[in-house]
C-alpha cells in the first residue's frame, strides 16, 4: 500500500504530494490536469517502469533536468531520481541501491488503461510486455534473466547484421541466450497456465453475455529452444536477425473459440483486456500474498453502465484502489471513497 508520494519535476508536476487512502480513491479532474501523470508517477515509483513511456526521460518535466519520486509504503521509503546525465538512481530507506532487486520487492502494481485494448488487438510485443510486467512481480529472478536475454540478443543480432564473416562469433552468445531464454519461456508458460482460468472467470463476471475465453502461450521455438535455434541458422543468416526465442513468442487469446483480435467486437475486446488486468492482479496477489495497488486510469468512459458496475464490483475491497475519471456523475454510491482532484498541479482532497 502506498501511503504517500512526492513528485518533483515529473510530467506536468513541479512539486506535488499525494496521500491516497488505504481503500478506494476517486480522482476526478478535467482533461490535461495530470491524472494519468499522477498514476504513472505511482507506477514508476513502485515498479520503476512507466505504463506509457518507453523511456523514463519522457516523464521529466519539460525545462527540468530530471525528476524525483519519493514514495512511502508503511515504514519503507522508495526514492527514484532520474536525469539524462546520471540515469536512474535509487534509494531504499535512504540507502543508495546499485541494483533494483531489493527496491522492487516493496511495491506491487496493477495498471489499467484505455490502451489495454491493444493487449487483444495490438502486436505481440504488447502481450509479451504484459507477461513480463506480471512475471517481474511474481519471480525474483525474472528481470535479471530478461536483461541477460536482451543483451545476448542484441549482440547476436549485431553480428548477424554485420554479415556472414562474423558468423563464428555468434556461438559465444548462444549459451547466455539459451539459458536466459529457456528460463523466460518456462516462467511465462507457467504464468499463462495460471492466468487462463482467472481470465475466463473475469470475462464471465464482467460480460453480461456468456463468453468463454482461452489463453495459450505460443513458443516461437517450440518445446526445445536449443534445437529450434540450431535449426534456424540459415534463416537467421538470410534475415540477419535471431528468429526464434521469447522475443518472438506470443499469447493467443480466444473468445468463444475464435481469435479475439479478429473476431471479437470492440466491447468484447475491452472486456477481455479488463479480464487480463484483473487476472494479472489476482495472480500477483496469489504469488506474493498481498494485493497490488490497483491503478485505473480513465477507463470508465469506454464502458457501458453494466460493465462499469461489474468492474467496480470485481475490484477487491481490501486492496488500495486509485481510479481516475473526468467525472463520477454516473456513479451512484461511492461509499467510503476518498475523493481527490488536481488543481494547478496540486492534488487536493474534495
Ligand atoms: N514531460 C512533460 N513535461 C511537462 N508537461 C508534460 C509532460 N508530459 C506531459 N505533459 C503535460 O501534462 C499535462 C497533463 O497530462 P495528463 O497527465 O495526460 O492529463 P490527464 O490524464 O489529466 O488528461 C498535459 O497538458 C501534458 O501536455
Ligand atoms: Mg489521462
Amino acid at each position: 500500500m502506498l501511503d504517500s508520494l512526492v513528485l518533483h519535476d515529473f510530467r506536468c508536476f513541479l512539486r506535488a504530494e499525494f496521500r491516497p487512502a488505504p481503500g478506494l480513491n476517486l480522482l476526478s479532474a478535467p482533461n490535461a490536469s495530470g491524472k494519468s501523470s499522477l498514476l504513472e508517477g505511482v507506477c514508476v515509483a513502485l515498479r520503476l517502469q512507466s505504463p506509457r513511456a518507453g523511456v523514463l526521460g519522457e516523464a521529466v518535466r519539460r525545462e527540468a533536468g530530471g525528476f524525483s519520486l519519493v514514495g512511502r509504503c508503511g515504514d519503507r521509503e522508495l526514492a527514484c531520481h532520474y536525469s539524462a546525465e546520471e540515469g536512474r538512481q535509487l534509494k531504499l530507506d535512504g540507502v543508495a541501491q546499485r541494483k533494483s532487486d531489493e527496491y522492487l520487492r516493496v511495491g506491487l502494481v496493477a495498471f489499467f488503461s484505455n490502451e489495454d485494448i491493444d493487449l487483444v488487438r495490438g502486436s505481440s510485443s504488447k502481450r509479451r510486455r504484459f507477461l513480463d510486467f506480471l512475471a517481474s512481480q511474481c519471480e525474483a529472478g525474472y528481470l535479471k534473466n530478461l536483461r541477460a536475454y536482451e543483451r545476448a540478443l542484441r549482440s547476436r543480432n549485431f553480428l548477424l547484421k554485420e554479415g556472414p564473416h562474423r558468423g563464428r562469433e555468434l556461438a559465444a552468445y548462444d549459451g547466455p541466450l539459451l539459458s536466459a531464454g529457456e528460463y523466460l519461456v518456462r516462467v511465462r508458460r507457467e504464468l499463462s497456465a495460471e492466468l487462463a482460468p482467472l481470465v475466463a472467470k473475469h470475462v464471465a463476471a464482467i460480460s453480461p453475455r456468456r463468453e468463454v475465453s482461452g489463453l495459450h502461450y505460443e513458443c516461437s521455438g517450440g518445446d526445445d529452444l536449443a534445437s529450434a535455434l540450431a535449426a534456424s541458422a540459415s534463416e537467421e543468416r538470410r534475415l540477419r536477425q535471431t528468429v526464434v526465442g521469447p522475443h518472438r513468442d506470443d499469447v493467443r487469446l480466444e473468445l468463444d473459440g475464435a481469435a479475439a483480435a479478429t473476431f471479437a467486437s470492440e466491447g468484447q475486446q475491452r472486456t477481455l483486456a479488463l479480464a487480463l488486468r484483473l487476472a494479472q492482479a489476482e495472480l500477483i496477489r496469489a504469488r506474493r500474498g498481498s494485493p497490488p495497488v490497483y491503478l485505473l486510469d480513465d477507463i470508465f468512459g469506454e464502458l457501458d453502465t453494466e460493465r462499469r458496475r461489474r468492474l467496480l464490483h470485481a475490484l477487491p475491497g481490501d486492496a488500495q484502489r486509485i481510479l481516475t475519471t473526468t467525472n463520477w456523475q454516473w456513479l451512484e454510491e461511492t461509499g467510503e471513497a476518498a475523493n481527490w482532484t488536481i488543481r494547478e498541479g496540486r492534488v487536493e482532497a474534495v
